[in-house]
């Protein structure tokens, strides 16, 4: 159970984070955001405080400060910290790879020496599907399967973390859960919140839908030649919300065992070739695109089992892909019209 309702969100700027703060804020959580919005905007504070009504408590900076860190746990009563705060892009990483492991994994370890020093003990950490690796990808991936060898820095930045907390749960009070994402998507139904990247964005949906508003030219798809039925990369998409959501359950869950591990996907694979059409259908817009070489690091198909998550958390993911799309579409003309980046 935890004893203070105050809980630290690293990286709560972020796509997921900002989400999972609104959801926190709704179960009447204190949500401490602490961000160096280095892959995010603080304009998503605003956006936060509008949906909840309420002021928000943020503390721009880096992670891998420990002093920065240290006095945010001597300000407050931390019950609880979501760890969200990394980098996060697959290609990304393979092409900036001590970029990641840095960041990555100095953040985590800044933050564990924190939580031994303050005892703070619940954490939920944000990991990936790409921990299964690629000898895993292609059935659907459950939590009893051994870890792969990741195909990326990225991946491999969360399969050191989950090792690393392992070892440390092993020997203290410490007891994290680990959450893997499959593919998270869309936005906040009010249209208020969402993906917000910097630049021009890394993944798939963010790209659509700014091709679909005239900011890209065209969506380049990566790679026709996968062993998948139209050639095009599978994926799990699920809805930023439902990610949100176990998010919270995760908080409150107690567990056997020192540490436990959930995946957070919808255990259906949908193609990028799919995920246009659909787009489409769902919109009536149609987007530009083309078929290009593939990009490092991705693989055939991740998808997920998700039964241990609805079992053991007692959550369901609510919203589909055609939601998540639709949410995606409304946020990116409501953050063009209000100038929000
Ligand atoms: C999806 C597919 C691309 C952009 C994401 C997160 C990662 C993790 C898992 C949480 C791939 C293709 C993309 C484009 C494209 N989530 N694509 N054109 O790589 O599966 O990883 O989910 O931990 O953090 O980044 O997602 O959206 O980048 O790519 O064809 O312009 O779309 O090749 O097949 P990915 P993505």
């Amino acid at each position: 159970m935890i004893e203070s309702k105050e809980i630290l969100v690293t990286g709560g700027t972020g796509f997921i984070g900002s989400h999972t703060v609104v959801e926190l804020m709704e179960l009447g959580y204190t949500p401490i955001i602490l961000d160096n919005c280095s892959n995010s905007s603080a304009s998503i504070i605003k956006q936060i405080q509008l949906i909840s009504g309420k002021e928000c408590i943020f503390y721009r900076g880096d992670m891998r400060d420990r002093e920065l860190l240290r006095s945010v746990f001597e300000k407050h009563d931390i019950g609880g910290v979501i760890h969200f705060a990394a980098f996060k892009a697959v290609g990304e990483s393979v092409e900036k790879p001590l970029h990641y492991y840095d960041n990555n994994l100095v953040s985590l370890i800044n933050l564990l020496c924190c939580l031994e020093e303050f005892k703070v003990n619940k954490l939920v950490f944000s990991s990936s599907c790409t921990v299964y690796g690629v000898e895993n990808a292609r059935e659907p991936l459950n939590e009893t399967m051994p870890v792969g060898k990741p195909n990326s820095p990225y991946g491999w930045t969360k399969w050191i973390a989950e090792q690393i907390l392992i070892d440390i749960a092993s020997k203290t009070p410490l007891r994290p859960i680990f959450l893997r994402y499959f593919n998270p998507i869309g936005a906040h139904a009010s249209g208020k919140l969402g993906e917000l990247p910097l630049g021009p964005p890394n993944n798939v949906l963010p790209y659509i839908t700014q091709t679909a508003a005239g900011i890209r030219k065209e969506l380049t798809i990566f790679g026709k030649d996968y062993d998948t039925p139209d050639g095009t990369c599978v994926r799990d998409y699920i809805h930023v919300t439902d990610v949100a959501k176990a998010h919270v359950k995760a908080l409150s869950h107690e567990f056997e065992g020192t540490s436990d591990v959930f995946n957070l996907g919808t255990g259906k694979g949908t193609s990028v070739l799919e995920l246009v059409q659909l787009f489409e259908k769902a919109t009536g817009k149609s987007i530009n695109y083309q078929f290009g070489p593939r990009r490092p690091g991705d693989v055939d198909a991740l998808f997920a089992d998700v039964s241990k998550a609805k079992k053991i958390l007692n959550w369901n993911t609510e919203r589909t892909i055609e939601d998540a799309i639709l949410d995606a579409w409304k946020w990116e003309q409501y953050r063009l019209e209000n100038e929000i980046s």
